[in-house]
């Protein structure tokens, strides 16, 4: 899958017109498990797990359990497709002023974008079992 994506990734699109690219790359791939050697989980927080980096993005696996959470936080430097690979997470988006505007289900079904135009967000497991999720950051945050 990795493979796939870093050899068809369209370079010059905005990482929010990739939405439905993204959806269709990986709704198509033949192996839907391909991401099971990379989870690793820690009870004390969620782990992520960099798949892949270059100048302008990166891949990064994030295992979840129960009841691991994020801070509220922005991305500052440019934006975040993300994806739930298995289980389900939630996601409470922020405006500026802290406000919660959104609380929805993240599933397995869509891939979902956020960049500090559209505010900021929480993104937590509050269900009973684990959850796996994909994340492409432009540009990376890894590196930092
Ligand atoms: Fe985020």
């Amino acid at each position: 899958m990795i493979e796939i994506l870093r050899e068809r990734w369209n370079r010059d699109a905005p990482l929010r017109d990739l939405v439905a690219w993204l959806k269709k790359e990986m709704d198509n791939y033949d192996n839907q498990e391909w991401w099971l050697p990379f989870v690793e989980f820690d009870p004390e927080r969620y782990t992520r797990k960099v798949l892949y980096t270059e100048e302008n993005m990166e891949f990064v696996l994030i295992s979840w359990l129960p009841s691991q959470t994020t801070f509220i936080h922005g991305h500052p430097s440019g934006g975040c497709l993300f994806r739930v690979l298995y289980g389900e997470l939630r996601e409470d988006r922020f405006e500026q002023n802290d406000m919660v505007y959104e609380n929805k289900a993240i599933t397995t079904t869509n891939v979902n974008y956020i960049d500090d135009s559209m505010g900021f967000h929480r993104v937590y497991n509050i269900s009973f079992q684990p959850c796996i999720s994909f994340h492409v950051y432009s540009p990376p945050i890894s590196q930092k």
